[in-house]
């Protein structure tokens, strides 16, 4: 079975409280059970996490290799600064999508800098939760039809 990791970065532990007018008022644990309902529907493994230490997620996004077959990553803030984590995504050749609740690109001009899209097979961003199942979908049929 497709087993995907879905990985989220500082502060979206908050969601629900944080920045409503931006993030909305779904919690992690709403979007979490969002991916479980479109798994079923599509036949897939998830595993969900977050953290908010960026060594913690590069250590997630390691031992996904051999595990996982893709990788839907929100990594928050360190989308912005973390090399370490584009790294991370491209040691272990996992496809990855990345996500964001919010359009980064109708933001402050440092969201609009990605390292992680330069590692990335796409980005999803501006739909809110609904992201999440998006990129499930996007990433299935990518690890379907890709050569
Ligand atoms: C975010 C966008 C980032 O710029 C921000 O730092 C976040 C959340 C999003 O999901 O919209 O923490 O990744």
């Amino acid at each position: 079975m497709t087993s995907l990791l879905i990985l989220n970065g500082p502060n979206l532990n908050l969601l629900g409280t944080r920045q409503p007018e931006i993030y909305g008022h779904v919690t992690l644990a709403d979007i979490e059970e969002l991916c479980a309902a479109k798994a079923r529907d599509l036949n897939l493994g998830i595993a969900f996490a977050q953290s908010n230490s960026e060594g913690t997620l590069i250590d997630h996004i390691h031992a996904a290799r051999g595990v996982h077959d893709g990788l839907i990553l929100n990594a928050g803030a360190y989308t912005h600064s973390s090399i370490a984590l584009m790294d991370a995504v491209s040691s272990t050749e996992l496809p990855t999508i990345e996500l964001h609740l919010s359009n980064i690109h109708a933001r402050e001009a440092f969201r609009h800098v990605s390292y992680i899209a330069r590692v990335a097979v796409g980005q999803i961003c501006g739909f809110g939760a609904a992201g999440y199942p998006m990129a499930i979908e996007a990433l299935a049929n990518h690890l379907e039809h890709r050569p």
